[in-house]
């Protein structure tokens, strides 16, 4: 089973992974882009890499080949991929998120973005358009640990069928809408 793990930076996803991946076999979808040089470019603005998703894809299909453990593809654009069996994403209060991205010393520009896009729901609209099973996980308050726990928990009902064990955690849970403007 392979599941994508997503959601605005901040939310938790690699420090989760860590945890989780003394159990499952992780892919961070990121160090592709850095490490195997799967982008296009440098977004001078933004002062990141414009990924490759069509490399990306072509990558992560060879990579999970044949695989039979379960996978967890992490990064905010593993829900622009094909081939997962469900997508958890990470959702955190903007409030919360901004400080988490101040610590990061993120430029304010770029911790305002995050968090508008946090409190509209970007990443989980765009996962909801083009997946089947999604869930939300919030780790506004909860330790990584246990957050990690619940994760592996919802992957752990999916993987044995039980849809009614998770149906809490499918979306719409949030309305943060008013936290940010
Ligand atoms: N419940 C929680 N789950 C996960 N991380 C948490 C939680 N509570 C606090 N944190 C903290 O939030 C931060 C999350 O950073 P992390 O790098 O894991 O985010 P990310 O989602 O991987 O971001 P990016 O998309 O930029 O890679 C860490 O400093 C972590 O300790
Ligand atoms: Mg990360």
């Amino acid at each position: 089973m392979i599941i994508a793990l997503t959601g605005t930076p901040g939310t938790g996803k690699t420090t989760i992974c860590h945890i989780l991946g003394k159990k499952y076999r992780i892919i961070d979808i990121n160090r592709m882009i850095t490490d195997e040089g799967l982008h296009t470019g440098r977004d001078e603005m933004r002062g990141s890499l414009v990924a490759d998703i069509e490399a990306l894809q072509g990558r992560l299909d060879e990579l999970v080949k044949g695989e039979t453990v379960t996978i967890i593809i992490e990064g905010h654009l593993s829900h622009y991929l094909e081939g997962s069996n469900a997508v958890i994403v990470l959702r955190t209060r903007p409030g919360v998120l901004a400080h988490r991205l101040e610590e990061r010393a993120y430029f304010k520009e770029k911790v305002r973005e995050n968090m508008e896009a946090e409190a509209l729901d970007v990443i989980l609209v765009e996962t909801t358009l083009k997946h089947d099973m999604v869930y939300e996980v919030e780790t506004t308050t909860s330790s990584p640990e246990d957050a990690a726990i619940l994760v592996d928990s919802i992957i752990e009902h999916l993987a044995a069928g039980n849809f009614e064990q998770v149906e809490r955690y499918l979306p719409g849970r949030f309305d943060w809408s008013e936290e940010v403007f």
